[in-house]
């Protein structure tokens, strides 16, 4: 265990807070390995009401941690990572999101699967796979252009133009922007616990009901892109990125 991830429980809201100030809140397989277990404890455990993703006032996540892609590429849909994004697409209960400071690659595409997204107008998003000689993951290649149409989607997914939080919100992939990190943050907490106040049973439903149109070919995609990420991390293109990352 380390303490690269804080859990807090504050009444019915477990807090997931990334906190590896060090290296941007990069994520390991080690912080991957307890958000996973720590949302399927969420979604088994009736006192739980809401869950919410943070990092700090500063930085949400760059991202996947760049030494473990090369040292410890992803695999297979038993990867930490795997477990984690699924757990996060499974959970029943409500997902928000608190962003502030840079939200990279999987920092970003994470906030595809939650329920409610608060950023600070100045957040720096951006999903650079391609740019690493990677490629969309976790859903991205589906959702965004339906989102944004296929011309937006293609600045974000083939160029890897990063993008403000103020844009995120005009774009319905966040719901709402605000003025600074504090005020992000503070906001997703203020929604997330509004779920203490309503039944549970109807938002577990409601939820349900409105990811389920999707959810059959969701799983579809995500299992051709983890297939094409994972080699694609094994490519000389993407070894020559991230080796140029780690030396720059
Ligand atoms: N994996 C591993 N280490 C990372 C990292 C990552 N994804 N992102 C940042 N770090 C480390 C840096 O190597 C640096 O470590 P060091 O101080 O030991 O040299 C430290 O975190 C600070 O990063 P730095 O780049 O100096 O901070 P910044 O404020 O100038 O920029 C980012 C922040 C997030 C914009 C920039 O770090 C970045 O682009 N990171 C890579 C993002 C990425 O490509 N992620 C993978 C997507 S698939």
């Amino acid at each position: 265990m380390t303490d690269a991830i804080q859990i807090e429980r504050e009444r019915g809201l477990l807090t997931l807070r990334l906190n590896r100030p060090d290296k941007k809140n990069a994520l390991t397989r080690a912080m991957y390995c307890q958000l996973a277990e720590a949302l399927k404890q969420a979604d088994n455990d009736p006192e739980i009401n809401a869950v919410l993703i943070t990092g700090s006032t500063e930085c949400f996540t760059a991202g996947n941690d760049i030494a473990d892609f090369i040292q410890q590429p992803p695999g297979n849909l038993d990867s930490p990572v795997f477990q984690f994004m699924l757990n996060l697409l499974e959970c029943r209960k409500p997902v928000i999101a608190a962003v502030a400071g840079a939200a990279v690659g999987i920092g970003t595409t994470l906030l595809l699967h939650c329920d409610l997204v608060y950023v600070s107008r100045d957040a720096r998003l951006r999903m650079p796979f391609v740019n690493l000689g990677l490629c969309p993951e976790f859903g991205s290649s589906l959702i965004l252009p339906r989102l944004l149409g296929q011309a937006k989607a293609a600045e974000l997914l083939l160029l890897g133009e990063g993008f403000s939080g103020e844009q995120a919100a005009a774009w319905g992939i966040a719901s709402e922007a605000l003025g600074s990190g504090e005020e992000a943050l503070a906001k997703a907490r203020e929604m997330a616990l509004r779920f203490e106040s309503l039944p549970p049973e109807a938002v577990r439903i409601s939820k349900q009901l409105m990811k389920a149109p999707d959810r059959e070919l969701l799983r579809k995609v995500i299992e051709e892109e983890g297939a094409l990420f994972t080699q694609r991390l094994r490519s000389p293109e993407a070894l020559a990125a991230l080796t140029g990352f780690l030396g720059r």
